[in-house]
């Protein structure tokens, strides 16, 4: 009887401080988001740069950034889209200069980088968001993928990061200021079967982030690591729902974290909520139910490749 009773104090307390240090999180998550004044984007370098800048978040970063004041370098892969969103930005008249740069991340080589680095050494950057990245076309088996596909997203959520950073990093450290902000994604936090290359690549862009953040952030350079869940983008796949915000709701709440010492975030408040009750319940269980379920979506992708080779 007294075992028993000593067992159910303990789970009240448990559940209790759980509950709390939720709580603590979620209030200090609506501080930060709603309370604490954005930074004045106009104190850092007249450009932003942005990778992965004709869709989804990073088309909405280059036009909250532009909102901001930030004159807009804007890289991507097709030069059509890149005029159109040229123009967009151009019609907002935010007054400020947008400009563009035709790059395939996925070839990401010393010529590539050679002749980004050209153009971006010219402009004082103060905000760079390395933004693009791949995903798999669907979940599968690491020894599934094309040795193409290997290099390509290592070369896409990777290289692009890590030289891009080194281009900006020069002028924002003898200007003593900057930000840096690396698109993660939450499969960097959990064990991912089936997307074993995906995740790990973001939690790579995590680690770097912290450490470089660390090195740099008392020299006025901050690096963040912003978290989404699902945002409903081609990449995604999916369409708006509670969970699920547009490019535009997730970036309006995420450039409010930029240039601050909080190092990885989830900004969308409901995604940070499913990062937190995740990180309570046991690595092997959470694995093991999007086992499951990327085994489920894995079928369904099998089964279309199939009828289109039909
Ligand atoms: N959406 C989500 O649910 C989600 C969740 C977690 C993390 N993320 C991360 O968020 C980032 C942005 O994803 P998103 O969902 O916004 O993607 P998206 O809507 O599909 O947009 C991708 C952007 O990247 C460009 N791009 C694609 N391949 C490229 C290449 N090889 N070289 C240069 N540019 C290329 C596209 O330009 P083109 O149109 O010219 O191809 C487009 O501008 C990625 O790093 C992704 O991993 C997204």
């Amino acid at each position: 009887m007294v075992e028993y009773k000593l067992i159910e104090t303990a789970a009240v307390g448990i559940v209790t401080l759980t509950a709390l240090n939720l709580l603590v999180k979620a209030l200090s998550h609506l501080y930060k988001t709603f309370l604490r004044p954005a930074k004045n984007f106009k104190k850092y370098g007249k450009w932003a740069v942005v990778t992965g800048a004709t869709d989804g978040i990073g088309k909405a970063y280059a036009f909250a950034l532009a909102k901001k004041g930030k004159s807009i370098l804007l890289i991507s892969r097709t030069e059509s889209k890149l005029q159109d969103v040229k123009k967009e930005l151009e019609a907002k008249n935010y007054g400020v200069e947008v400009s563009y740069l035709v790059c395939d991340y996925s070839k990401f080589d010393k010529a590539a980088q050679d002749k980004v680095a050209k153009v971006v050494k010219e402009l004082d950057v103060g905000v760079l968001v390395n933004n693009v990245g791949v995903s798999y076309r669907y979940p599968m088996y690491f020894m599934e993928l094309t040795d193409n596909e290997v290099t390509n997203l290592m070369t896409m959520n990777i290289d692009s990061t890590v030289w891009m950073s080194r281009m900006v990093l020069p002028g924002m450290l003898e200007r003593k200021k900057g930000a840096i902000v690396n698109i993660s994604s939450a499969s960097a936090m959990y064990d991912l079967p089936l997307l074993a290359e995906y995740s790990g690549s973001k939690s790579f862009i995590e680690k770097f982030s912290r450490a470089l953040n660390a090195e740099y952030k008392s020299k006025g350079v901050t690096t963040q690591c912003q978290v989404p869940f699902y945002v409903a983008t081609k990449l995604a796949k999916m369409r708006k729902a509670l969970m699920v915000p547009t490019p535009s709701e997730f970036v309006a709440l995420g450039i409010k974290w930029v240039g601050y010492d909080d190092c990885v975030v989830s900004p969308f408040l409901l995604h940070a909520i499913q990062g937190w009750i995740l990180d309570i319940l046991p690595s092997s269980f959470v694995s093991s139910v999007i086992m499951k379920m990327h085994l489920s979506t894995r079928k369904r992708g099998l089964k279309k490749d199939a009828q289109k080779t039909e």
